[in-house]
């Protein structure tokens, strides 16, 4: 038996789900039964009723999901899959922040840990952040935590002042803007598409910006034919297969290095997840002293964005 079909097997067997993020490596896209952004996988994991959910991304998607969804176990291939933007907003600091400055609305991109969570009004993720900010009480000062690059964007588009928190992903501000202007040069006609992760100087220059999902229905539904992916490169295998006539490339970092892959995400291979599908293991906990006002945030942002 292969590893496809011993983790078709598992999956029955457990009556499990596995939640995929667009990052993850396509073979890991391939064995998913559903793959989206944030907020699509917030919102699957919240209404799945599998016993067991096996989260392919990122520590905190996963927790999220036991946020949503408590009495679900969640497992998640290699627990080392961790986020640079999440590490860069500790617990401790935040606290900090927040004991200082009590009058603050705190608006927290997902990508941050349950404690984080649980200290913020709301959350927001990169498909929902424009009308999360819309709608915050206008008679109180903004916290955006951690994305500084989401933040000062959406500040622009929605004319909202905020105090940004100093956090980035390692990956979205890798791309190299010498190099892009280059490819258009070579390619003209072609779009460049970015997630509003990336740094200011991309995004100034991007014909459309958005989240994952965002990004691939843009491409699907577009009339052009060419584009140049300003995000971590595992979008790309949707895209592919989605709208298979289009030509995509790849923005190109600034080393020649593979530094548009997120080190973290692909830490999940195939076989860490069957694995983790036979030992229903590494789970994921969160402790009960935040669970209850994590759940608080990520809920509110639900409600606000539906
Ligand atoms: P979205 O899938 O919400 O666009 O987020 C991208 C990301 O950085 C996930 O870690
Ligand atoms: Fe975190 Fe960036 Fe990786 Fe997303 S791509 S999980 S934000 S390090």
């Amino acid at each position: 038996m292969d590893l496809f079909q011993k983790i078709e097997k598992l999956k029955k067997e457990k009556n499990a789900v596995i939640l995929a993020h667009y990052y993850q490596d396509p073979d890991i896209q391939d064995v998913a039964d559903f793959i989206g952004d944030s907020l699509e996988l917030a919102r699957a994991a919240q209404r799945t009723d599998a016993d067991l959910i096996v989260f392919a991304g990122v520590h905190f998607m996963a927790e999220g999901a036991k946020i949503l969804n408590p009495t679900r176990k969640v497992i998640l291939p290699d627990l080392r899959a961790g986020c640079s933007l999440s590490d860069s907003c500790p617990p401790d600091r935040f606290r900090a922040f927040k004991e200082k400055n009590p009058e603050h609305f705190i608006i927290s991109y997902i990508n941050c840990s349950a404690a984080i969570k649980a200290m913020s009004d709301v959350i927001c993720t990169s498909s929902n952040a424009l009308r999360i900010v819309e709608k915050a009480p206008k008679d109180r000062p903004i916290l955006f935590a951690p994305d500084r690059n989401l933040g000062r964007w959406v500040m622009e588009q929605t004319g909202r002042e905020m105090t940004l928190w100093p956090g980035s992903c390692i990956v979205h501000e890798t791309f190299s803007e010498r190099k892009i202007i280059d490819l258009k040069t070579a390619n003209p006609g072609a779009k460049l598409i970015a997630h509003p992760e990336c740094e200011a100087n991309i995004l100034r220059i991007s014909d459309y910006i958005g989240s994952t999902s965002q990004l691939l229905k843009y491409v699907i539904e577009s009339p052009l034919d060419t584009f140049i992916v300003a995000t971590e490169a595992g979008i790309l295998h949707q895209m592919a297969k989605k709208a298979p006539t289009k030509k995509l490339i790849a923005a190109p970092p600034n080393q020649n290095c593979a530094c548009n892959e997120c080190p973290f995400m692909k830490l999940n291979t195939l076989e860490k997840l069957a694995n983790a599908l036979e030992t229903e293991a590494p789970e994921i906990h969160v402790p009960e002293s935040i669970q209850e006002q994590a759940k608080k945030s990520l809920t509110r942002m639900l409600e606000w964005s539906n």
